[in-house]
């Protein structure tokens, strides 16, 4: 028997995406021998289009901006349907410089902002210390912007599976090798526990999803990143209100408030699928973390862990068709697949419908620019 559609990983994007078609009427079976785990879990949580931006990636911008106003509706249905909260914290980011190169960057940032209609406020280190009293005297200035959010991604990630399970998507724990095709039509999976019919396959393995058809080498590559939880301790300063986004000496952290403490984060290598923790990022993160925010030193350590972002060649995710028919793709999220999450379940729902996929996330767009 053919299953009508199977969602390979059980991550922020694969978990959305079943819920989302399990709720349209879609007969889901979602794989993946530990849900919600793997950078979904290790993730900081924030959905910042805005201090995210680079200039050159407008569309992603864009594509940000629409995600994130999409938010706090997407949640409040979430936690309706799951019976449980999707965690969303709406006390929105300052993003902080310390020495005169830094301020210069985040200058350069603001501008680029206006330029595209979207000015943020500029603010003396003063004034950020009147919103966020833990900033250090390091901090010269920087900028606010109240419309970056974040979420709890473990509280997401909950609220996501019991939604997605309410709506009567099955979940499997094997684990997929392949995706298999009669060279025109995709007609299952094979798993460490043998074949499974399938009459569509959408593939949301992040970064092990290049591995898994011909058709998807080369368009995600793992982007190592390590992630840091510590623990608010008596007598400590509390931790911000707000996401605290910085640059020291050039490097980029950030500290995402949690209850009881802060997520630190976080570095950024290629160093293939490396999950390991070492010494010169979790170095690297206190000591900017504690040039940001002194009271951290007073703070627990709880965890150190590694995830591994799914980078793709131009930076926007892949959502669409790709190599034989009824294989779908949604990937490629690299630093933003908790924020495009509601996103990309539209789009994924619009294809199940027939719909066709927005040019800007199509994957065959790298196809494409491969045969030109
Ligand atoms: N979105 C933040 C990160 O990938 O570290």
């Amino acid at each position: 028997m053919s299953i009508e559609l199977i969602v390979v990983g059980a991550g922020v994007i694969g978990l959305t995406c079943a819920w989302r078609a399990a709720s349209a009427g879609h007969d889901v079976v979602v794989l993946d021998p530990a849900p919600g785990s793997g950078a979904s879990w290790v993730a900081g949580g924030m959905l910042a289009p805005v201090t995210e931006a680079w200039p050159g990636e407008e569309t992603l911008l864009e594509l940000g901006l629409a995600a994130v106003a999409a938010w706090p509706a997407f949640a409040e249905e979430l936690g309706a349907a799951a019976g449980r909260p999707a965690g969303l914290r709406t006390e929105g980011t300052v993003v902080v410089a310390t020495g005169s190169g830094d301020r210069a960057e985040l200058d350069g940032l603001a501008d680029h902002l206006a330029r595209l209609g979207r000015a943020v406020d500029r603010l003396s280190g003063r004034e950020l210390r009147r919103l966020e009293p833990g900033l250090g005297p390091d901090v010269r200035g920087g900028l606010s912007v109240p419309g970056d959010l974040a979420v709890d991604n473990r509280q997401l990630l909950d609220a996501l599976q019991h939604a997605a399970a309410r709506a009567g998507a099955r979940f499997v724990g094997a684990t997929v090798r392949a995706v298999l095709d009669d060279g025109s039509q995709v007609t299952g999976l094979r798993t460490d526990e043998g074949e499974l019919g399938a009459e569509r396959v959408l593939v949301c393995a992040g970064a092990h999803s290049a591995g898994l058809h011909p058709a998807l080498a080369g368009l995600v590559r793992p982007v190592k990143g390590e992630v840091l939880r510590l623990g608010h301790r008596a007598g400590a300063l509390p931790p911000p209100t707000r996401t605290v986004r910085a640059l020291v000496d050039g490097r980029p952290v950030y500290a995402v408030p949690r209850d009881g403490g802060l997520v630190l984060g976080a570095t950024q290598y290629e160093t293939g699928f490396d999950t390991e923790v070492t010494v010169g990022g979790v170095r690297d993160l206190l000591r900017d973390a504690e040039r940001v925010l002194p009271g951290v030193a007073e703070y627990a350590l709880l965890e150190t862990a590694a995830g591994l972002r799914p980078g793709s060649p131009d930076n926007l995710p892949l959502i669409g068709p790709v190599g034989p028919d009824g294989l779908l793709v949604a990937t490629g999220h690299h630093r933003n697949g908790m924020l495009l999450a509601p996103v990309t379940a539209d789009a994924v729902l619009d294809l199940l419908a027939g719909g066709s996929a927005p040019a800007p996330t199509d994957p065959r767009r790298l196809r494409r620019s491969e045969c030109t």
